[in-house]
Formats: C-alpha cells, structure tokens, sequence
C-alpha cells in the first residue's frame, strides 16, 4: 500500500482517502485478526518468510499442489490469484469443501 505506482508492474495510485480507506480494511481484516481456519494456517505457512503473495505461501502451495498447470492458463480461470473462479463463496470470505467448483469442468 505505501507505493501503489508500482503495484506488480502497474500503477494502482489512489487519491489520500481511499488509500487509506483500504489501508484500514486490510489491517482490520488481516490473517493476524482473523479466526478463521485458513487464515490461522495461511499465517502459520508464512512465518517469517518475505511473501507477498497468498499463492506463495506453502499452505496454498500444498493444497492446490494436485490441481494440474493447465487448469490455471484455462481461459476461465486465467491465474492462481483468480480465486473466484473455483471457490464460489471466497468474496463472501468463505472457503467451504461444498463450494469449490469441480476443476473437471475446466479441463
Ligand atoms: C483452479 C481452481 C482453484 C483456484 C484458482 C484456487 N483454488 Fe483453492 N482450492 C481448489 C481446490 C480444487 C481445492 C481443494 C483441494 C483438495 O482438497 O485436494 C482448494 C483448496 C483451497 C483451500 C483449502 C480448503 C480447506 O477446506 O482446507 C484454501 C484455503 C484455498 N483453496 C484458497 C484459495 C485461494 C485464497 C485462492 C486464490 C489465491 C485459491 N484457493 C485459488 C481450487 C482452486
């Protein structure tokens, strides 16, 4: 957040208030504050580790370690980072076995 004009090759500046709008939001809704049972093991995973990406962390790495490369270039899915695209209720915050999509369908 403190140098969004290089945001993983893009410029995502913002103006003052909405940065730090969203500032809050992920401090408030980091691993660290969090009970859930992904985040507690998403943060266990990174330990002291320099990661910036959730798809780099070993707990990702181990539980999508079955999922063949291909799926991930499928023109639905496109990236790891599409969570969406297989979890259905993930923008809810949830990630529930019954609402992964079958990775079947993107083969
Ligand atoms: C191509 C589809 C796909 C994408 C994209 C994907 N996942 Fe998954 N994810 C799965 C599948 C399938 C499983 C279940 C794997 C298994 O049980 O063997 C899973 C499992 C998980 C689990 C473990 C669930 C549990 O109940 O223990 C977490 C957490 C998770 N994914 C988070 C994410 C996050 C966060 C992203 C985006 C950064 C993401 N996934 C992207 C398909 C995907």
């Amino acid at each position: 957040m403190s140098d969004l004009k290089n945001h993983f090759g893009d410029d995502a500046s913002l103006d003052e208030e909405d940065t730090q709008n969203i500032l809050n939001f992920l401090l408030e809704n980091s691993a660290e504050k969090s009970t859930k049972e992904a985040s507690v093991k998403v943060l266990n995973s990174i330990k002291n580790k320099d990661i910036i990406a959730i798809t780099q962390t070993s707990f990702w790495k181990k539980e999508h370690k079955n999922i063949p490369k291909e799926i991930f270039k499928n023109s639905e899915v496109k990236t790891k980072a599409n969570c969406s695209a297989c979890h259905m209720d993930i923008e809810k915050g949830l990630i529930e076995d019954d609402k992964i999509k079958d990775i079947n369908s993107f083969m």
